[in-house]
């Protein structure tokens, strides 16, 4: 599935409300929206001028709903589904929250996974080798993504109040139009 529009991206997002990442809900404890939703607000308050990261943040799990139990590939998933609205470097972020979590559980031993993220871990690959570590850090994004892989694993307080997703909207418009003119105008010429 590709999502080639704002409006169609927020009406996917408004779906998550009532999906959850594991469909007996065993996964984690919040549905998918309200976790997103948690994840962009942390990043939006730590990493205010980055909007794109936000967003990234706001559609990380979609992958979740897109393609239901599919733990390994859930960030794949919705890179595909959002690289033409929103960009590649987008895309690369939603696809880099599994990996740094494989990174972040190697290396870092104070960094809380919940039960749901150790369980899934494993499918996901297990902890990153050397080498892998390695290349990791070399990844020109890694500290963009190691900030939302630590917004992710922040963002599934149950209860939480946040700002709806409708609040959302013009920061979506925004990073949108920021891709769009980054697409090659042939691209650009035909989601018009
Ligand atoms: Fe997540």
């Amino acid at each position: 599935m590709r999502v080639s529009t704002v409006e169609n991206l927020l009406t996917l997002l408004s779906e998550c409300a009532d999906a959850w990442d594991a469909a007996d809900r065993s996964g984690d404890p919040i549905a998918i929206l309200d976790h997103d939703l948690q994840c962009a607000q942390l990043l939006r308050r730590d990493h205010p001028a980055d909007e794109q990261l936000q967003v990234a943040g706001l559609v990380h799990d979609i992958g979740h709903y897109l393609v239901p139990g599919d733990d390994a590939g859930h960030g794949r998933n919705g890179a595909a589904a959002i690289r033409d609205l929103l960009g590649d470097r987008v895309a690369r972020l939603v696809e880099l929250h599994v990996v740094a979590k494989r990174f972040l559980a190697a290396t870092d031993t104070g960094h809380h996974l919940s039960p749901a993220s150790l369980r899934t871990l494993i499918a996901q690959g297990g902890p990153m080798t050397a080498e892998e570590i390695e290349t990791f850090r070399a990844e020109p994004d890694f500290a963009a993504a190691l900030a939302l892989r630590r917004a992710d694993d922040a963002g599934k307080i149950v209860g939480l109040r946040v700002r709806p997703i409708e609040s959302w909207r013009p920061v979506l418009e925004r990073v949108a139009a920021q891709a769009d003119s980054h697409r090659p105008k042939s691209r650009a010429a035909r989601r018009r």
